[in-house]
Order: C-alpha cells, then sequence, then structure tokens
C-alpha cells in the first residue's frame, strides 16, 4: 500500500513529484524516492523518513528533467531501509520502477533471476520486476542498448509483465528512452492525469489534481504510455497516450472514458485548522448535506434489491464496516436481515449465489478485502453494490450499482467525516426500503433536514471545550467503550479512533457483554466510555444499570448521554430518535480521541503504521 506518482511534460519533474507524494503520503509514509531522467542519466533520490525530511536529505528538488515517477512507501516485503525503498533499479541501472501492490510469485523469479546472474540489491518483491524486464531486453540481444527500437521496448515490457503474479499499479522509466513513461495497473488503483502537453499517472486524482481535473481511471490489465513526441525541442513538448490492454492484446485507447473532478485541491487543504482530522470532523455537517443528496436513483435500485433479495450482506472493513453494522439495525427495525460481514473473512463464510446481494463499504474504493469480496461475490452470480467516496477507484467500477457518498477528499488517514457520509447513506436506504414495504417513513426523513443541526450542536465550540476537558483530564492507559442496541457499533468505532490515534488501549463491547470477563479489569486503572441510548430508547436503563455495576468497581466512567447521569464526566448530547442517534455519537468518539491524542503529541493525522487505503491482502 504505497503512493505512485509520475510525469511527463514541460514542468520541473521534481517539483511535480514532490508535491504529489506529499499528498499522496497518507497512503504510506515509511521512505520515499523518485527517479528522473536528465541528460540521458538515470537520476535515483530515496531515503527512509518522511517525505519533508527525505526531500530536504537527498535534495529531490535538484533533479532538473521533465519526465519521472515517485514513490511513498508503506512497507509490505523487505524492512523499512533506504535499500527497500521505491524505485528500484535493473543490474544496469538504466531501469527504474515504483510499485504500488505485492507481486505473489517474486520468490521463484527471483531464484530464476539470480540463476541468471541479477544481482539484487533489496529484499523486495518490486526490484524483481526491473530485472525481469532486463532479462527480456537481454533476449533482445543487442549488445549496443541505443540500437535497441522503441517497439522492441515495449514488447519486452510487456512479456516481463506476463509472468508477474499479484497486485500492481507500476510506473516504468528507462533512461535509453527519455520521452517514454510506462504505467501498468492490476488490481492496484491508477488514474491517468491529461493535460495539453503534459500527462500525469498516479495512485489517486489527489496526486495531480492541482494540474489537471480531466482523468482516465485505468482497468485491470492496463498499459499506458506516455510519449513525448520530439524531446529535442527544448520546453515544447508535444504529449500523447495510448491505452493497452495487456489481457486483450491490442490498443483499447477508446474505450477508456475521460472524466472531469470538480473536487478542487482548497478542499484537501486544512483550511486553517491545526490538523486535518479536526478540519474534516468540522465539515461533517456540510458533508452530511451532500450526502443527503447524491446518488438518488442508485439508492432507490439498491433499495428495490434489498426487498428482492434475502441473503444480502455488508462486506466492509475498519470504520466502514462500523458504519454497515449499524445499517443492520436500521434494517432489523424493518424486519430487514441484513448481515454485515468482516471483508477479509467473507470468502471463508459467506455463503453466495445468485440469490444473494453484496454490498461493500469501501471510502477509498481499493480496500483489498472489500474489492476481492465484491469481485468474489461476482464470480458467484451474486448481486453486488458499492458505496464508495472516491470517484474512478475500483469500486465505483466493480459492483452492478454504484452509491457515491460525496464526502470530498479526506485526507486525515482516521476516517471521520467519511463514516457519516457512509451512516447517512445507509440511513437513507433505509427510508428507501421502507417506503417500499409500505411503511410510514415520515419522521426519519424529516429528521435528514435536522442531523446537520444536531452534529454543529456536538462539535460546536462548548461542546469541543467539554470535550478538550474531560480528555485531557483522562490519566489511565486503558479503556473500554460501551453501548447497547444502535450505537454499539459506535462504541466499536469509538474505541478504534481511540486507540489508533492516542495509542492507548481501547475496546469497545456491548454492554450486557462487558459482564462476561471483561469486567474483571475494571478499576481505577480502566476508564469507561459509555455512550448512553437516548432517553426514549428502551435500552436507556439498561445501560445506566451497567454504569452502576462499573462504579461499584471503582471505575471512572465518561458518559456521553442526552440526560444527566451520575457519572465522573459528562458530554452532554442532543436527545433525538433512537434512528437518529448514530450520527450525534459519533463525532462525540472522534473528538475525544482527537484531544487526547493532540494532548498526548501524537501524529493526529498519520498515526503510526497505519495507512488510508490498505491495498494489500
Ligand atoms: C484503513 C483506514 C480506515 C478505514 C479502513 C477501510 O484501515 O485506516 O480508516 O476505515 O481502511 O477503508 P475503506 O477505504 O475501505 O473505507
Amino acid at each position: 500500500m504505497c503512493g505512485i506518482i509520475g510525469y511527463l511534460g514541460n514542468k520541473k519533474v521534481s517539483e511535480i513529484l514532490l508535491n504529489g507524494l506529499k499528498r499522496l503520503e497518507y497512503r504510506g509514509y515509511d521512505s520515499c524516492g523518485i527517479a528522473t531522467i536528465e541528460d540521458d542519466k538515470l537520476i535515483i533520490k530515496k531515503g527512509v523518513g518522511k517525505i519533508d525530511e527525505v526531500s530536504k536529505f537527498e535534495d529531490f528538488l535538484s533533479a532538473n528533467g521533465h519526465i519521472g515517477i515517485g514513490h511513498s512507501r508503506w512497507a509490505t516485503h523487505g524492512g523499512i531501509i533506504k535499500e527497500n525503498a521505491h524505485p528500484h533499479t535493473d543490474c544496469k541501472g538504466e531501469l527504474a520502477i515504483v510499485h504500488n501492490g505485492i507481486i505473489t510469485n517474486y520468490k521463484e523469479l527471483k531464484e530464476m533471476l539470480i540463476k541468471k546472474g541479477h544481482k539484487f540489491k533489496s529484499q523486495t518483491d518490486t526490484e524483481v520486476i526491473a530485472h525481469l524486464i532486463e532479462e527480456e531486453i537481454n533476449k533482445l540481444n543487442k549488445s549496443n542498448r541505443s540500437n535497441i527500437s522503441e517497439k522492441d521496448y515495449i514488447t519486452s515490457v510487456k512479456n516481463a509483465i506476463k509472468k508477474l503474479e499479484g497486485t500492481y499499479s507500476l510506473l516504468i522509466l528507462n533512461k535509453n528512452f527519455p520521452n517514454l513513461l510506462i504505467g501498468l495497473r492490476n488490481e492496484s488503483p491508477m488514474i491517468l492525469g491529461i493535460k495539453k502537453e503534459e500527462c500525469f499517472l498516479g495512485s489517486d486524482i489527489s496526486a495531480f489534481l492541482e494540474w489537471t481535473k480531466e482523468v482516465i481511471p485505468l482497468e485491470d490489465g492496463d498499459m499506458v504510455i506516455l510519449k513525448k513526441a520530439d524531446g529535442n525541442k527544448g520546453n515544447i513538448s508535444n504529449i500523447s497516450y495510448e491505452i493497452y490492454s495487456i489481457r486483450e492484446d491490442r490498443d483499447i485507447t477508446p474505450k477508456r472514458k475521460k472524466l472531469s473532478i470538480d473536487w478542487d485541491i482548497e478542499t484537501a487543504e486544512k483550511g486553517g485548522y491545526e490538523h486535518f482530522m479536526l478540519k474534516e470532523i468540522m465539515e461533517e455537517p456540510e458533508v452530511i448535506k451532500n450526502s443527503a443528496k447524491i446518488s438518488k436513483e442508485e439508492i432507490k435500485e439498491l433499495a428495490r434489491d434489498l426487498k428482492k433479495y434475502n441473503r444480502i450482506y455488508i462486506i466492509a472493513m475498519g470504520t466502514s464496516l462500523h458504519a454497515g453494522m449499524v445499517g443492520e439495525y436500521w434494517f432489523s427495525k424493518l424486519n430487514k436481515l441484513v448481515i454485515p460481514c468482516d471483508a477479509s473473512e467473507f470468502l471463508v463464510k459467506g455463503i453466495v449465489d445468485e440469490n444473494t446481494l453484496v454490498i461493500g463499504i469501501t471510502q477509498s474504493g481499493e480496500t483489498y478485502d472489500t474489492i476481492k469480496g465484491i469481485k468474489y461475490a461476482k464470480s458467484k452470480g451474486a448481486k453486488t453494490a458499492t458505496i464508495v467516496n472516491v470517484l474512478g477507484s475500483t469500486a465505483t467500477r466493480i459492483g452492478d450499482i454504484n452509491i457515491m457518498m460525496g464526502s470530498g477528499i479526506e485526507i486525515s488517514v482516521c476516517a471521520t467525516k467519511t463514516y457519516l457520509s457512509q451512516l447517512m447513506i445507509l440511513y437513507r436506504l433505509f427510508i428507501e426500503y421502507g417506503k417500499i414495504i409500505g411503511k410510514n417513513m415520515e419522521i426519519f426523513e424529516r429528521e435528514i433536514e435536522n442531523i446537520p443541526k444536531y452534529i454543529r450542536n456536538v462539535i460546536g465550540e462548548e461542546s469541543r471545550s467539554n470535550i478538550k476537558n474531560i480528555s485531557e483530564s483522562l490519566t489511565v492507559k486503558n479503556y473500554i467503550f460501551i453501548s447497547k442496541g444502535i450505537n454499539l457499533p459506535n462504541a466499536l468505532e469509538g474505541a478504534l479512533k481511540f486507540k489508533e490515534i492516542t495509542y492507548l488501549h481501547a475496546e469497545g463491547m456491548s454492554s450486557g457483554f462487558l459482564k462476561h470477563g471483561t469486567i474483571s479489569l475494571i478499576d481505577e486503572n480502566m476508564d469507561t466510555v459509555a455512550l448512553v441510548p437516548p432517553s426514549s430508547s428502551d435500552l436507556f436503563n439498561s445501560v445506566v444499570s451497567n454504569i452502576e455495576e462499573i462504579k461499584a468497581r471503582n471505575g471512572k466512567v465518561i458518559g456521553i448521554s442526552p440526560v444527566y447521569i451520575a457519572v465522573d464526566h459528562l458530554i452532554k448530547i442532543p436527545d433525538v430518535i433512537e434512528e437518529v442517534s448514530p450520527f450525534i455519537y459519533a463525532p462525540v468518539c472522534q473528538l475525544l480521541a482527537y484531544y487526547k491524542a493532540l494532548e498526548l503529541g501524537r501524529d493526529v493525522d498519520k498515526p503510526r503504521g497505519l495507512a488510508k487505503s490498505v491495498t494489500v491482502e
């Protein structure tokens, strides 16, 4: 799971690459590097650390060419050392490669290449690709590399790629072809950005959104060939792109549709907040309005399918799975069974056939396990749908129905506003389905307008300062988040947010389950965050009595409650109907995690060891 960017045009390439890498840093950030071609020389600069540090230390900006590739790494094969940072090269140092994904047969390939005399410098699976292409070029038997034609070089690349198994988005530079940049995609994201006289290839649009909003999302098996017609005319360039299908063995350029993106880069800036996470939480009321409008037809269509199918799964990972779990509670209120399932377990336990409907929820649209689950469902003849935020991402192209979330770019690794959007899409689906089966859903429909107001209440200055004070008064290292009913997924999500950015231990569970083991841990060193159901809920008293049990064991309780209750710290929230309550508890938990992490001096937007988009198994 890494970020890649490639450029061919007339601007100073190192500036474009550095900028793009910073935008992609959320995808992985343990090391980074760039390769450019200048005066027929291949220049590689790379190192371990964050992009700002490495780019300064290695002086990225001293590279002056107009063609290049860059990479931000999140280690999967080989430790976090300079040798394993991308780009990787062949023996002769003519080729440079950056890669996102995993080559599953790299060990066999590496053994074969070593036998043929190739010398490896890293422990990565990626380096195999550089040597494999080199090996294909060697087969051309040209002692002078400058005698190799462009056509032969491209064929060598194709032949090498056909030997790879696994997932990849790849960018390839060859110093003997200083006007040619090749990109390949197979189950890892890659988008082509086009503009007059320059082209970009990136893991996502944020890598080059500042320069162009015209994009072509590539499909699995695509090979893009970017070419500069005449590289000898200084800054005057004439760039062309060609898309070739490795699988179909033919040019498919006209088949790939151009899209115009309406996001602008300002939406990706921090907008005055200290962190993207806080900025994105503060955007929630606006974002939720968007999500309340988007994909109308698709939601109706999916609601009709909900009626048609009796076996329905929601598959997702992380925060998206928690949104799916809230969905389960909503549908259960309409007597509809919808099973949320950890996408990484779906192939093991999912019962899938043509009578099954599988809904994948994924903000990034690239989460490996979720994509794999949807593809699996399709292969079994199931109907599939996706709920996704990133336009042009893989998930937007593989579902039978594709519902956009409309959250805008989310930069912080922690999903916050996109979780709220996912909830809104599922809430609308609940309403549509209810209408289809003849229920009166007016009360829920009316609440759509009020939800932004409720959220504004809990993220407003007064509430924020209360949450901040409470978070700063918490001194223990262990936390339990509990609830009952529709906010149980929010307790799980609250614990997830808390641990991922504070690095303090937190777990979520139902307040009922607490008594079956975990309660033995309750003492003055284990605090409990209780999400108390709305006062109109049948579950209110039950959670309140669970709180008493915790207090009886000297446990400190932070209550997120719609009414006054006797707890050590109270975060008061609007008292709304149960069905609407998930929208309100979620931002409170996000802020609690945020302020605690801030106080502890954590890297809030880039927590250690995590990545926003997990594109590996
Ligand atoms: C990673 C992110 C989480 C996210 C999960 C699923 O773990 O850090 O914030 O919830 O992936 O991502 P998706 O893009 O599929 O929603």
